[in-house]
């Protein structure tokens, strides 16, 4: 092959090798502009903005950005569960617990609490968690309170045997 003959195919390769590479280009953009158009429109379609919310985050970490973190603030994630037995007990228990309401026994009587305590603590617990039919009265499960956890329900007994008198 002459470099002349060579020179010449060589060019019309690349000629058409630019050619085609305009027109992908051009279908890529027109392809491309269509589906643009196809994902603002189901972005903006009221049951993917419904879907959206109802999948959001309960809660975003913010780092660093003051406006951002009050703005968390105002959407608070779900509540760490605490477990303090002292704020289960006043909470789900003091109502009857308290001044001992409709035969429960009385917060930190003794003479309420003794017998009881002598049962052991896994009966104790046992009671509490899933009700509780006894001669004085009707301790309902969990005080009534069906979100608590067990072991909020364990710590709230915990705080009112270690209270006994
Ligand atoms: C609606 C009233 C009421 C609430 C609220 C309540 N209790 Fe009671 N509880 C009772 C009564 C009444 C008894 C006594 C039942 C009996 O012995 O006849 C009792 C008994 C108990 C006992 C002793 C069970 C036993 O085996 O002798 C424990 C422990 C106890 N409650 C824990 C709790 C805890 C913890 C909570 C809160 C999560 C709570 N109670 C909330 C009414 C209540």
């Amino acid at each position: 092959m002459s470099d002349a003959h060579f020179g010449r195919l060589f060019g019309g390769m690349l000629a058409a090798m630019a050619l085609l590479t305009i027109v992908l280009i051009i279908i890529a953009n027109v392809v491309g502009s269509t589906l643009d158009d196809e994902i603002t429109s189901r972005k903006n379609d009221a049951k993917t903005k419904e879907l959206i919310a109802r999948i959001a985050p309960i809660g975003k970490i913010a780092f660093g950005n003051p406006a951002e973190a009050a703005q968390t603030q105002a959407t608070p994630a779900a509540p760490a569960e605490a477990i303090s037995g002292e704020a289960t007990y006043n909470a789900a228990c003091a109502a009857c617990h308290a001044q001992g309401v409709a035969g429960a026994p009385k917060f930190a009587d003794g003479g309420a609490w003794n017998e009881r305590v002598a049962k052991g603590k896994d009966a104790l617990y046992g009671n509490a968690i899933k009700g509780y039919q006894g001669k004085a009265g009707y301790m309902p499960p969990k005080g009534g309170n069906a979100s608590l956890s067990d072991d909020q329900v364990k710590a709230a007994v915990d705080y009112m045997v270690e209270n006994i008198n």
